[in-house]
């Protein structure tokens, strides 16, 4: 099994002690050429799931009470950080809502993408160089050569967002960890956004993909979990299944709402 999450508890202490338990005893399992889809509310503790895959909340105030999270029988949650850092960017690949969360501000979108190359494969400057420019191309940014020149600040936010997902997906990750993708951007650019993930990450990894967009779970899911106030309420193997009668009347309330949005759009 690629991913499996067992019985996690994520909670946040605060400066005053006070505890805020954002996942309740959460259990998923992913495998490769899967693609598996969160859903729920703003709060309902997606995040705070997805990334502690790669351990990436800051601790404090982040910590876990109970549970591991295993990827390929490894739990991440107690792993040494190097060995952890080892997995970032190479057998993880994450994209976050926001691009700024994966790009530094302080240099051309060339050097990182070539900075993130040469931490984990052995290559010389211009093999990784040529990889960059490759996989600008491949996620869509026109003039590759040009673009690896600007820093990220300079691109607007849905070419920010291709270059978080050449950064995500170059090396060929076995997890790809997607937390709200495209809800920072204009409803025209997330189709092409979305759909360039669905091309370019390799048909044997597994993703994970958290939205609260049922419309882009029915898409490109393979199984889903609802998730609502820190817990899983509602899994299912069968997306297209569970829009037509989803069981949990939560649930059932989401696919209503989304059904509502769909028809006014
Ligand atoms: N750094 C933090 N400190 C305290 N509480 C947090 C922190 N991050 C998230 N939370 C709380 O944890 C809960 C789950 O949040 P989150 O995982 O971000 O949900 P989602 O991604 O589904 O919107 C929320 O109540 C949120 O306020
Ligand atoms: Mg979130």
């Amino acid at each position: 099994m690629l991913l499996k999450i067992e019985d996690l508890d994520v909670s946040f202490r605060n400066d005053e002690g006070d505890v805020k338990q954002a996942a309740i005893d959460v259990n998923l399992t992913l495998d490769r050429g899967e693609v598996l889809g969160i859903v729920g509310e703003s709060g309902s503790g997606k995040s705070s799931v997805s990334m502690s895959v790669a351990r990436l909340l800051p601790s404090p105030p982040a910590f876990y009470p109970k549970g591991r999270i295993l990827l390929d029988g490894e739990d991440t949650l107690t792993m040494p950080l190097p060995r952890l850092q080892g997995l970032r960017g190479k057998k993880v690949g994450v994209v976050f809502q926001d691009p700024m969360g994966s790009l530094s501000p302080l240099h051309r979108i060339g050097e990182q993408l070539v900075e993130t190359i040469r931490l984990h494969e052995k290559m010389t400057e211009k093999a990784a160089e040529e990889l960059s420019l490759e996989w600008l191309g491949k996620v869509g940014i026109p003039d590759p050569a040009v673009k690896a020149k600007a820093y990220p600040h300079e691109l607007s936010g849905g070419m920010q967002q291709r270059v978080m997902i050449a950064m995500a997906l170059m090396l060929g990750p076995d997890l790809v960890i997607a937390d709200e993708p495209t809800t920072a951007l204009d409803v025209t650019i997330q189709a092409q956004v979305l759909r360039l993930m669905k091309e370019l990450h390799r048909a044997n990894s597994g993703v994970l993909l958290i939205t609260h967009d049922l419309g882009v779970v029915s898409q490109m899911a393979t199984k889903l979990a609802v998730m609502k106030d820190g817990r899983v309420i509602e899994t299912s193997d069968d997306p297209k299944a569970f829009f037509t009668s989803p069981k949990h009347p939560y649930s059932q309330g989401l696919v209503r709402e989304a059904k509502r949005m769909e028809l006014e759009s």
